[in-house]
């Protein structure tokens, strides 16, 4: 549940906060006392920061001098930068076979480079102790699954740059986490879940038997900015309904 006022005076990045998982984290930091600066290259994200009061950025987190675009505006909005995170991502990868090259080049550029970049940009102005970065990766850059090749690749680079990371900037006292979404009801999988054959395998795949929603997500990402997690860095945590863990024991 949220606890108002555990990141009061706090400034917080999301990127992709225009909908889905990322409109839920800005709201999950807002409700707890944080200001947020929504970045989305969505021209919606000013309704979705409207609607929760906060100041918005349109900015493709892929284009040349993302990282430093964010930094400025972000620090101009909130006054300080302690925490990141990096959420805008792309779906709709496809078999290997089906990816040409601007496929293969927009989905490691979107999930993959730009989380490097945008992080890089951004980080001089974290404190030290206690900036935050936290990571979107998926149950997809951790297991495989046929048919989404370039997103997963680029799930599992979030994953290593997250422990990469971690282990850098630990000394510095900034802690990197990352959480991995099974399937979340968003505007990215309403394809997906019209799929039979998808559904079958994830949805009915999963322990807990239902979909994820963008909150579920909020709450880890949340508890990984927050003084409960001072000591957790370099983890990719699934957020998945036991869906790594397990497969539904009925299918
Ligand atoms: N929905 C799921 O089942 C699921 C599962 C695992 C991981 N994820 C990850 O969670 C994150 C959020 O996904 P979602 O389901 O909320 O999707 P979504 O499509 O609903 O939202 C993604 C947001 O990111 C923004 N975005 C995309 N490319 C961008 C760019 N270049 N610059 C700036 N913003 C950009 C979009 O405009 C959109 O607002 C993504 O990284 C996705 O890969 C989602």
């Amino acid at each position: 549940m949220p606890d108002a006022g555990r990141f009061s005076g706090k400034g917080v990045i999301v990127t992709g906060a225009a909908r889905g998982i990322g409109e839920a984290v800005a709201e999950r930091f807002v409700s707890e006392g944080a200001r947020v600066l929504l970045v989305d290259v969505l021209p919606e994200v000013e309704a979705t920061a409207a609607r929760l009061g906060q100041p918005w950025l349109l900015q493709d987190v892929a284009a040349p001098g993302a990282g430093e675009a964010i930094a400025a505006a972000a620090l101009g909005a909130l006054g300080r930068i302690d925490v990141l995170v990096n959420n805008a991502g792309i779906g709709g990868s496809k078999r290997l076979e089906d990816s040409d090259d601007a496929l293969i080049d927009r989905f490691l550029a979107t999930n993959l480079a730009a989380v490097l970049k945008v992080t890089r940009g951004v980080l001089p102005h974290l404190p030290r102790p206690g900036g935050r970065i936290i990571n979107v990766s998926s149950i997809f850059g951790i297991t495989g699954y046929p048919g989404t090749t370039a997103y997963a690749v680029a799930k599992a680079g979030v994953a290593q740059f997250t422990r990469q990371l971690a282990g850098e900037l630990a000394p510095e006292g900034i802690l990197v986490n990352a959480v991995a979404p099974g399937l979340i009801a968003t505007p990215m999988t309403t394809g997906h879940r019209q799929n039979a054959l998808y559904t079958r395998l994830i949805v009915e795949g999963t322990p807990v038997e239902r979909l994820g929603t963008p909150a579920d997500i909020a709450g880890p990402v949340a508890f990984l900015a927050s003084e409960d997690a001072a000591f957790v860095t370099g983890i990719v945590m699934p957020v998945d309904g036991g869906f790594l863990a397990a497969r539904h024991g009925k299918i």
